[in-house]
């Protein structure tokens, strides 16, 4: 559309925003889509209040150190409820007053209630929506990085008050975009090792870091993913779940390693998580020299380490790595592995111990990695009103400020492809009117991309635009598929308008998780 406008009309200034699908804050919230009304307390243990003998527990002592703790709560327990602190919908042991824990929450570019964990309710309806990282990571602001984290953490802890988020996130996404055609590229700082190490290791410490710098304290635990080579979801019939990456020790060490490497040395990340693919022929999930060696051993992970959901379940039936369930167990937590997503390890981790193929202690070692970054998070701290960030609160989440710096992240990580002269910027007192055309001028849940949250509003490229100037809309094509495009009436538009701005490009029907792209041209005749 852009070249046929053009050659029509060459007197008006055309162009085309391709990366503003991840930049708008959203309006709109429906009075009651989503909205839950749950609990309003956190969820913790060591709770003196209603349970005056937890006190005597020693992991309940705060004097104590760490590793003392969790070698007094992991003696308390029996094998079934050790087993039971192998999964992330977390066992209860009531005798002990310990309550149900969710590990699984997501916080890719803002508080998300993609998983489990996390919640929104008319408590907290929304929470603040960072731009996608692969926009983000374009501005090339470690600071930036940090201070998204930051806001993220604060909205979190926030929300974990109120009963409607977990305090360890599976977040961010660092595997490198090796491939531009992958579905979940836009979740990633990009294809360069040094920039996705450098917003790794920055989004964690914004994530992470307490406002004392106690490394032994957590503000919340943030997870690189996916360990490691992983970049092909649904690719011409191949898929993650099947795909095995041969990958040289070179390319490993020079490409795909860095980020990881720099988000546990210099992020002092609290979790990574292995993959679903394998690796030169071994799940990564299963591979000791991948997670004992190089993560624990070499990098010194201080912290768990977690499948993708549920890659234990994927390398036992879909790949058929081992002959039983329980040995698909055992060599996950004799590779090194602490917590399963699924409930492959609640399943079969009873019938490895009793058939001999991994002991007691592997599994002790899992659950004390565990027990320790809940520690850290100040879990087994009684009352978290009393703690620090005990007092952040519904006020906190979707702030003024906040919201900003989501704007100025967009600002700072939108790029300017091509420039033609006298095109940009537009003036304010030339241009009195704007055709605005394209499938996703007018769009509002496209714009926050995937393993999103419900944002604080809305705001469509539409609306923003239409606020300052008198535009006129034409969507172009039905759809981002765009079947047929309706290019008279766009031409119409653009004629009678002193400059023409197209809102083009894909959205999660195109590009996303389970779904890779062919090629890379605009889809359906968006072109035309
Ligand atoms: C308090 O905790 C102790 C020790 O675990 C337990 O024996 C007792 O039943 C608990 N009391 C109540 C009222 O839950
Ligand atoms: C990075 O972002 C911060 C926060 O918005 C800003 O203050 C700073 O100027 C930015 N740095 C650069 C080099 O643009």
């Amino acid at each position: 559309m852009a070249s046929s406008a053009q050659n029509r009309a060459p007197k008006l200034s055309v162009f085309s925003v391709f990366l503003c699908s991840f930049m708008f804050q959203h309006l709109f919230l429906s009075p009651n889509a989503n909205r839950v009304f749950a609990q309003s307390s956190p969820v913790f243990a060591c709770d003196a209040a209603s349970n005056a003998s937890v006190s005597s527990f020693g992991f309940c002592d705060t004097s104590l150190a760490i590793d003392l703790r969790v070698a007094d709560l992991v003696k308390r327990l029996t094998l079934q409820e050790k087993i039971g602190f192998l999964v992330n919908s977390a066992g209860s042991v009531s005798r002990l007053g310990i309550p149900k824990y969710e590990w699984w929450s997501e916080a890719l570019h803002g508080v998300s209630n993609v998983g489990p964990g996390t919640k929104f309710s008319n408590v907290v309806p929304g929470a603040t929506s960072f731009p996608q990282v692969i926009l983000t990571a374009a501005s090339f602001n470690a600071s930036l990085f940090e201070a998204i984290g930051r806001v993220v953490s604060t909205e979190a802890r926030a929300m974990y008050n109120v009963g409607l988020a977990g305090l360890t996130y599976w977040s961010p996404n660092i595997n490198i975009f090796r491939d531009p055609r992958w579905g979940r590229g836009q979740e990633t700082p990009g294809e360069d090792p040094l920039l996705s190490s450098k917003y790794g290791s920055s989004y964690v410490r914004g994530l992470q870091q307490t406002d004392g710098g106690d490394k032994n304290k957590l503000k919340v635990a943030a997870c690189c993913k996916h360990y490691t080579a992983y970049d092909l979801d649904n690719w011409k019939g191949v898929d993650r779940y099947h795909f095995n990456a041969v990958v040289t020790k070179q390319d490993l060490d020079d490409t795909f390693q860095p980020p990881f490497k720099s988000c546990v040395i210099d992020g002092n990340v609290a979790s990574v998580m292995c993959s679903y693919n394998q690796v030169n022929g071994i799940p990564t999930c299963a591979d000791p020299d991948l997670l004992a060696g190089v993560i624990r051993g070499e990098w010194k992970l201080n912290g768990y380490i977690v499948t993708d959901c549920d890659s234990l379940d994927v390398y036992y039936n879909t790949q058929h790595y081992t002959k039983t369930p329980e040995e698909a167990a055992a060599k996950a937590l004799l590779a090194g592995l602490d917590l399963n997503c699924g409930s492959f390890l609640g399943k079969y981790t009873e019938g490895a111990v009793k058939g001999g193929l991994v002991n007691e202690a592997a599994i002790d070692k899992a659950i004390s990695n565990n027990f320790a970054t809940l520690m850290r998070l100040g879990f087994f701290d009684g009352d978290p009103s009393k703690l620090p960030y005990g007092k952040l609160g519904p006020k906190d989440v979707c702030t003024p400020e906040n919201q900003e710096l989501a704007r100025e992240t967009a600002r700072q990580g939108i790029v300017l492809l091509k420039n033609s002269p006298g095109s940009l910027p537009l003036s304010p007192t030339a241009i009195k009117s704007l055709a605005v055309i394209g499938p996703n001028a007018a769009v509002t849940k496209t714009m926050i991309g995937n393993y999103e949250g419900i944002p604080c509003k809305y705001t469509t490229p539409l609306q923003g635009l239409s606020a300052s100037v008198a535009t006129t809309y034409v969507a172009g094509c039905a759809n981002v598929a765009c079947g047929t495009a309706q290019v008279d009436d766009a031409k119409k538009a653009a004629a009678s308008a002193d400059a023409t701005v197209l809102v083009v490009g894909a959205d999660q029907s195109i590009e996303r998780e389970s779904l890779d792209r062919i090629d890379l041209h605009l889809p359906g005749q968006q072109t035309f």
